[in-house]
C-alpha cells in the first residue's frame, strides 16, 4: 500500500482533517509532522463534530496508529486535554495507538507569552498569529536551545535547560516586551507533571515508521497549515514557522523521500485566509460576506472570521509545483451553490503587465490585481450528489476548468463536511 502525504494547497483550513479522516480507512499509520496546536482540523462523523489541534485526524478510526513526529512543536497541556476530551467521548480505548516522537520540541509557557507580546508590540505589522507560541518555539529549535520531549523526561536535563532558557526569556519579556517574567518553580513543577503523563506515549517514531514500511504497512502523512504559509515557500513573513510543504513530511518524521508515493493537495473551491498578509482575490464586499456565511468560515482554532475570495489558479499551480502534487482534492464546492456566477483568477496584473507566477517580493504581491475568468454558477444544492456525472453541468465545467488551469488531476470533490458527502474520482491508495 502506498505512503500518501496530504497537505494544504492554499493558506490552511482547506479541509485536510476531513480528507485525512476519510483516507485513514486505507492507512496503518497516520502522522502529524509539523506545526502544533495552531492547527484546527475538523472532522464530522455522523452527528458528531470533532476539532483536533494536535492529535492526528486518524484517531476516530479504532486501532489505527497515530503518531506525532519530531517536526511538531507540542504544547503538553493541549495534548493532554485533547486526549481527555476524546476519551470522554469514548475514543482512544487503547493508549498504545498514540505515539510521540522523543525528538519533538516542547512549547513552553514563555513561548506563548512572547508570541502574544510580540504581536501586541508589532501594531499594524502584526502577523495575526494564533498566539499559541508556535514561532518562538521554532525559533528556539532552530537556535539550538529548544527543549525536546526527551529532555523533559529527564529531571536534571530539564532543570538545566529551563534555567538557561529563563535567563534569556525573562530578560526578553521584561526588558523588551514589557511583560511579566516566569519563576523556575512555576514552570518546573507544572511541566514535570506533564512529563509523567506523556511518558507512556513516547517512542522512537522514526524507527517505528521505518519498521512499519519494511513490514509492508503504510503511512498517511497529515499536513497542517498550507503551502502559502510555509516558512520557505509561503508569503513570508506572513507565514507560520514550519515547513508545511511536502518536504516537511520527511524532515518532520525521519522517513526517507524515497518512501513517498503520492502527494495530495487539498484546496477549497475558493480561497480563505486567517491572519494578515496579501491575498489578491480577497472579496471585501457582500459577495465575500456571503461566502463566509455559506462556508461558515470562522477559524476552528481562534474563532476569527476567515478572509474569503475567489479561487486563485496561480496559487494552485504554484502548490502543484513546489509540492509535486500527484492529485488535488477540491473541497467545499457546495459553498458556491448560491452564486449566479463564479470567478477564477488566472493571473495577476502588476504595473500594466500580466504575470502568472507568485512574486517573491511581498510588496509586489500586495499590489497584484487578479485577472478573472467568469463562469455561470449552478444555483442548486449539490451536497446529496454522489457521483461526478450527477453534478450539475456547470459545476462539472467549473471543476474541469480548475483541473485544466492547475495542471493536476482532481482526485476528490467534497460537497459537504460529512464523510458521505464526498465524490472520489481516484483513490491514491489504489493507484
Ligand atoms: P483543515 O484545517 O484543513 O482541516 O480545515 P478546517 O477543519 O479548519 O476547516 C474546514 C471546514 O470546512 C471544517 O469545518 C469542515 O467540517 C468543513 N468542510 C470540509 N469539507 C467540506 C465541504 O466539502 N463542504 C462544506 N460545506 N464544509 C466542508
Ligand atoms: P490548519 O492546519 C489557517 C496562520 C495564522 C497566522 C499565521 C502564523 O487548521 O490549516 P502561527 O500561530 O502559526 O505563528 O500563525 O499562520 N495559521 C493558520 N491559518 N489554518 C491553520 O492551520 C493555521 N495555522 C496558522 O492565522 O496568519
Ligand atoms: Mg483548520
Amino acid at each position: 500500500m502506498p505512503n500518501v502525504v496530504v497537505i494544504g494547497a492554499q493558506w490552511g483550513d482547506e479541509g485536510k482533517g476531513k480528507v485525512v479522516d476519510i483516507y485513514t480507512e486505507h492507512a496503518d499509520n497516520v502522522v502529524r509532522y509539523q506545526g502544533g496546536n495552531n492547527a484546527g482540523h475538523t472532522l464530522v462523523v455522523g452527528d458528531e463534530k470533532v476539532v483536533l489541534h494536535l492529535i492526528p485526524s486518524g484517531i476516530l478510526h479504532e486501532g489505527k496508529r497515530c503518531i506525532i513526529g519530531n517536526g511538531v512543536v507540542l504544547d503538553p497541556e493541549v495534548f493532554i486535554r485533547e486526549i481527555t476530551n476524546l476519551k470522554a467521548k469514548g475514543r482512544i480505548k487503547d493508549d498504545s495507538v498514540l505515539c510521540l516522537s522523543e525528538g519533538l520540541h516542547i512549547i513552553m509557557p514563555y513561548h506563548k507569552r512572547i508570541d502574544i507580546a510580540r504581536e501586541a508590540k508589532s501594531g499594524d505589522k502584526k502577523i495575526g498569529t494564533t498566539g499559541r507560541g508556535i514561532g518562538p518555539a521554532y525559533e528556539d529549535k532552530i537556535g539550538r536551545r529548544g527543549i525536546r520531549l526527551c529532555d523533559l523526561l529527564d529531571r536534571d536535563i530539564f532543570a538545566r535547560k529551563l534555567t538557561e532558557a529563563l535567563e534569556e526569556k525573562n530578560f526578553l519579556l521584561e526588558k523588551f516586551l514589557n511583560d511579566k517574567p516566569f519563576t523556575f518553580e512555576e514552570i518546573f513543577n507544572e511541566y514535570n507533571g506533564y512529563a509523567a503523563t506523556l511518558r507512556k506515549y513516547v517512542a522512537d517514531t522514526s524507527l517505528m515508521l521505518h519498521q512499519e514500511v519494511k513490514a509492508g504497512r503504510n503511512i498517511l502523512f497529515e499536513g497542517a497549515q498550507g503551502t502559502l504559509l510555509d516558512v520557505d515557500h509561503g508569503t513570508y513573513p506572513f507565514v507560520t514557522s514550519s515547513s508545511t510543504c511536502a518536504g516537511g513530511a520527511c524532515t518532520g518524521t525521519g522517513v526517507s523521500p524515497r518512501e513517498i508515493n503520492e502527494i495530495i493537495g487539498i484546496s477549497k473551491a475558493y480561497v480563505t485566509r486567517v491572519g494578515s498578509g496579501p491575498f489578491p482575490t480577497e472579496l471585501l464586499d457582500e459577495t465575500g460576506e456571503n461566502m463566509r456565511q455559506a462556508g461558515n468560515e470562522f477559524g476552528s482554532t481562534t474563532g476569527r472570521p476567515r478572509r474569503c475570495g475567489w479561487f486563485d489558479a496561480v496559487v494552485l499551480r504554484y502548490a502543484v509545483r513546489v509540492n509535486g502534487l500527484t492529485g488535488v482534492a477540491i473541497t467545499k464546492l457546495d459553498v458556491l451553490d448560491g452564486f449566479d456566477t463564479v470567478k477564477i483568477c488566472t493571473g495577476y496584473r502588476y504595473k500594466g503587465k500580466v504575470i502568472t507566477e507568485i512574486p517573491a517580493t511581498l510588496e509586489v504581491f500586495a499590489d497584484c490585481e487578479p485577472v478573472y475568468e467568469e463562469m455561470p454558477g449552478w444555483n442548486c444544492a449539490i451536497s446529496n450528489v454522489k457521483s461526478f456525472a450527477a453534478l450539475p453541468e456547470n459545476a462539472q465545467k467549473y471543476v474541469k476548468r480548475l483541473e485544466q488551469l492547475m495542471g493536476c488531476e482532481i482526485v476528490m470533490v467534497s460537497v459537504g463536511p460529512r464523510r458521505d458527502e464526498t465524490i472520489s474520482l481516484r483513490n491514491p491508495f489504489f493507484a
